[in-house]
């Protein structure tokens, strides 16, 4: 029962994230703790042929079902002031709405599912084309429609006609604040991460601009999906995240070729293109100016072909995302696929990669936009590296969970050997009763002595290894294993995520920083645990406080100020 401690202490807010929690808790307690237990269930179901199912939906599946929920939807720019009965009511006439939320970006917003698809083409059927007289109108019909009903705006009261979602993290203030109000450094972290994570809602409106965008990749490409990858499907994003979605044309490209039995065997003729790189930029050129010249609500399009994974850019004024549509970019499908895995098998991934990204984030030690930083993916990266270095470890090698697959995990791409086990249930999980406030702690102290300088991060592995090349930072991207994910990273910035990580060691590992502050007159709380590491004039701060790293930061100086001087 060791293990469910660690986990029970995860509190949760809110009725949808406690049903979560404990669905969860249910999965990760039969995993780990009854690992023996759920091996001969599924021996069992083997043996009579049922098919039991345990635990999490593999990406896959979830994207799947995600993907038709939002074939069904459609995306309407409203009033601030629309009454949501009679909406509702007159957009019902089309067919039953399964869901429905508000939300505001630019405007005020309603998603709306249908139970069919037949309702959103009835929905369309009656749809006008705008008449505006100093303009013309690209005819492109889309699933984005604008409310021109005024009969359903509630003209009677100031107030909002609907509760709208919010799609925003808080102000750090108010966070920090509601932090400082917590129990535990255990409570704050799964307080950050419950305000940083999607929502459902999010979560739907992501995968509806995929589907938005799909109608016009179709033009050209009927069989095509546009899927989100990263950190809006990874269990990773922070709300207010990029949207980066992938092109599959798999479905056409002929990778599942049926070949007839008998009879007439007939191929398409195509366009050849000297490499598939030129096809993907090709592809994604014609696309690009597609989105640039009719999809609406798509600006700011820009065409980056040239980079080693050529992308479109654009900002998606409707849902306020910033998209990154990619083409032939199947590895980093399989990537997410990963990340997701791993975020499912313990809640405890999770939360403290949320607060490792929240952190580092604050010190400026990642940033939106690109440059010599760490990237959220290589603090995931190395958060998932940590939990596997663990004793007992937390979690598996990708290499452990490529032994663990079968058949249908086979997966080889680009000669990149990406395969490993789907079923979450097959993975033993040791039980390690660690608890947040630990694994933070022992995550600063892990990097704080981690020797950078000779050994490479590997979470196929699970093991440091030398490092092949001279970078200041290497972490082996974990299907291309030729490529270093931090490839990017400059000394300086290695250097200020190390002392941070010294910096914040220090400062949880003393007691009067890690216990609720209560200051008698007027009751309010005072920042301590992780708000403290939050701050960055706290964390900051501390190089005043020792001695020692006076002396380092002095020296530091004094060498800068020598080196200047000899250059003069
Ligand atoms: N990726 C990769 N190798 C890299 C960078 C990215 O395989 N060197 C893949 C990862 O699957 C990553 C995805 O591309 O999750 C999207 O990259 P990016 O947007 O940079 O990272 P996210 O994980 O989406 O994080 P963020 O919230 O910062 O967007
Ligand atoms: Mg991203």
């Amino acid at each position: 029962m060791a293990s469910s401690y660690a986990v029970c202490r995860l509190h949760m807010r809110g009725r949808g994230s406690l049903g979560k929690c404990l669905q969860r808790l249910d999965t990760f307690l039969h995993r780990s703790i009854g690992s023996d237990v759920v091996a001969a269930q599924a021996e069992a179901a083997r043996r009579d042929g049922s098919d039991v199912k345990y635990g999490s939906k593999s990406l896959y599946v979830v994207q799947a079902e995600r993907q038709e929920q939002a074939e069904r939807s459609v995306l309407i720019s409203c009033h601030s002031r629309t009454n949501e009965k009679k909406f509702l009511k007159d957009l019902s006439k089309h067919g039953d709405i399964k869901k429905h939320f508000f939300y505001e970006s630019y405007g005020v917003y309603a998603v709306v599912e249908f139970s069919s698809q037949e309702s959103v083409a009835s929905l369309l059927e009656g749809a006008n084309i705008p008449t505006v007289s100093h303009e013309s109108m690209v005819p492109f019909k889309s699933r984005l429609l604008s409310l021109r009903n005024f009969n359903s705006v509630d003209s009677s009261n100031q107030q909002a006609g609907q509760q709208r979602q919010p799609q925003t993290t808080p102000p750090i203030n108010e966070l920090m604040q509601r932090l400082s109000r917590e129990e535990s450094i255990d409570h704050q972290i799964t307080h950050l991460t419950e305000s940083y994570q999607l929502t459902e809602e999010n979560i739907r409106l992501r995968f509806l601009v995929c589907s938005l965008l799909k109608d016009i990749a179709a033009a050209y490409f009927p069989e095509c999906t546009i899927k989100p990858f990263g950190s809006s499907v990874n269990g990773f994003g922070k709300l207010g995240c990029d949207l980066d979605m992938f092109l599959d044309l798999d479905g056409i490209s002929g990778r599942n070729v049926k070949m007839p039995k008998s009879g007439l065997s007939l191929e398409y003729q195509m366009k050849r293109a000297s490499s598939e790189r030129a096809v993907t930029q090709s592809i994604l050129s014609v696309i690009g100016e597609c989105v640039d010249q009719f999809g609406p609500g798509c600006v700011g399009v820009q065409k980056i072909l040239n980079a080693r994974c050529p992308l479109v850019r654009f900002a998606h004024q409707p849902s306020g995302f910033q998209c990154d549509l990619t083409a032939n970019n199947r590895v980093a499908m399989k990537s997410t696929e990963l990340l997701y895995l791993y975020g499912e098998l313990d809640p405890r991934v999770r939360c403290l990669v949320f607060t490792i990204r929240c952190w580092a984030r604050t010190h400026g030690l990642t940033s939106s936009i690109p440059g010599a930083w760490i990237t959220n993916f290589s603090l995931t990266v190395m958060v998932v590296f940590f939990l596997q270095r663990r004793n007992p470890p937390i979690l598996p090698t990708l290499d452990q969970l490529r032994e663990l697959a079968g058949p249908a995990d086979k997966s080889v791409i680009e000669g990149n050997d990406c395969t490993f086990v789907s079923n979450f249930s097959k993975i033993p999980l040791h039980s390690n009763t660690a608890t947040l406030e630990q694994l933070l702690c022992e995550f600063f102290d892990f990097y704080a002595t981690f020797p950078f300088s000779k050994m490479s991060i590997n979470i196929r592995k699970g093991k440091e290894q030398n490092k092949p090349e001279v970078t200041p930072l290497h972490i082996q991207n974990p299907f291309e294993t030729s490529l270093n994910v931090s490839k990017n990273v400059n000394a300086s910035q290695l250097d200020r995520f190390v002392a941070l990580c010294q910096e914040s060691t220090w400062l949880l590992q003393q007691r009067e920083n890690n216990t609720p502050r209560r200051h008698t007159e007027g009751n309010t709380t005072g920042p301590w645990g992780l708000v403290q590491l939050l701050m960055p004039l706290q964390v900051a701060g501390v190089k005043s406080r020792k001695g020692k790293r006076r002396e380092a930061a002095s020296e530091r100086i004094k060498s800068l100020l020598e080196s200047l001087k000899n250059k003069n």
